[in-house]
């Protein structure tokens, strides 16, 4: 972001707050429930938005190093993630190309080779088949090159891995385009600097979208989050824009108001405002004052999301135990707030089975909302 972007948020912020107004869209809308609960939505979801757009796999620093890798299960693949001598990432199925083993059983390490464990065959971490017991005699004419680690379109930018969930994909698109203007301020964050202090794995029984909402409105913090952050947060006060199907978010701090009697070169928008960026499909970015929370969705059914939180730090920061509790009590804060919200959710989603509520309305301060579920509805539309 650069520093007039930042300026003009902040500006928008402040008429809002003179206005007594919040940022509002034209009208107020509807939206159907059958985007949560649809089994067949959802697998239309899947199908042309998680199997088919970049995802976010992991943070850089996961795979830290040389000869680094991750195995792990997302979006219902078994991923094997590496990084080669080179620093190149790959991203394979950890599948074993003879009979199908799970070929790495390790969650993450450090390896050149990986070796199966039923017969040792072995692949190297850039995927090529490397070895394969008594070859001679059990696979006389092998086709080696056909026998590589099923590979998946991968790319590393602005900190963190991203790939295609789908082994019959043809190829990553460009980062940058796909950021749709927001590169400049993932570069302006910095994440490729950055390490995970704390990181924390929840299964919330809600709809992936329904979680993702409950960062889109500042409407409900008086209530719903009244013993928590709402002391920190004026009411119902965001502005919103789109990227292409992603979104910024600011959510100023109560201080953000009173800047119009401070001079511009002092205003600084980590300060005293949250960003809140929603890269579709899966992952969401929290600005704060000197960190980055990470909330990551990984849909696993209609009604179930496994959601990864993680308190993303500057590698600059000092390392010591001071800081790390630090890190965790920071963690815990957010935990805390979104656990409200994240009740709310299976709540809402429980609610959806009474069928005596067809839609749920969105009004003009939650617009957000109904951009967020339109750029849902392209992707799918393709
Ligand atoms: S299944 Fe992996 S070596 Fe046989
Ligand atoms: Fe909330």
């Amino acid at each position: 972001m650069d520093r007039e972007t930042e300026l003009s948020l902040i500006r928008e912020i402040i008429g809002l707050a003179e206005q007594k107004s919040t940022h509002l869209d034209m009208s107020v809308t509807h939206s159907p429930i059958s985007r949560y609960a649809s089994p067949e939505r959802f697998e239309r979801e899947m199908a042309m938005i998680f199997r088919r757009k970049p995802v976010v796999a992991a943070h850089s620093s996961e795979l830290q190093g040389e000869n680094a890798f991750v195995a792990r299960n997302f979006m219902g693949l078994p991923l094997l993630l590496t990084r080669d001598a080179e620093g190149k990432a790959h991203a394979f199925l950890n599948v074993c190309r003879h009979r199908g083993a799970k070929l790495e059983r390790d969650t993450a390490g450090c390896k050149r080779v990986f070796t199966c464990p039923y017969h040792a065959w072995s692949w190297t971490n850039q995927g090529q088949l490397r070895a394969v017991p008594q070859e001679a005699q059990g696979f006389p004419d092998l086709p080696r090159a056909e026998r590589g680690l099923r590979r998946l379109p991968v790319a590393e930018a602005y900190g963190f891995i991203w790939i295609i969930a789908n082994p019959e994909a043809a190829e990553m698109p460009d980062i940058d385009a796909w950021l749709s203007g927001l590169a400049s301020d993932f570069d302006w964050m910095g994440l490729a600097d950055h390490r995970i202090a704390v990181v924390e794995t929840f299964e919330i029984k809600a709809n992936w979208k329904v979680l993702v909402e409950g960062g889109l409105e500042a409407y409900h913090f008086r209530v719903a989050h009244k013993n928590t952050i709402a002391p920190h947060f004026p009411d119902n006060l965001m502005s919103y824009r789109q990227f292409g199907h992603h979104m910024r978010g600011v959510l100023p701090r109560n201080a953000m108001a009173d800047l119009h009697s401070v001079p511009e070169s002092d205003w600084q928008i980590r300060r005293d405002a949250n960003l809140l960026y929603t890269l579709l499909p899966n992952i969401q970015m929290l600005v704060q004052q000197d960190h980055f929370m990470w909330f990551h969705f990984e849909p696993v059914s209609v009604d179930t999301t496994r959601f990864r939180m993680a308190t993303t730090v500057p590698n600059s920061a000092p390392q010591n135990d001071e800081m790390e509790a630090h890190w965790r009590r920071n963690q815990k804060i957010t935990v805390t707030a979104l656990m409200e919200d994240f009740e709310l959710g299976e709540e809402i989603q429980a609610g959806f089975a009474s069928r005596g509520n067809p839609s749920h309305l969105f009004g003009r301060f939650e617009g957000a909302l109904n951009r967020f579920n339109l750029a849902v509805e392209e992707m799918i539309a393709g």
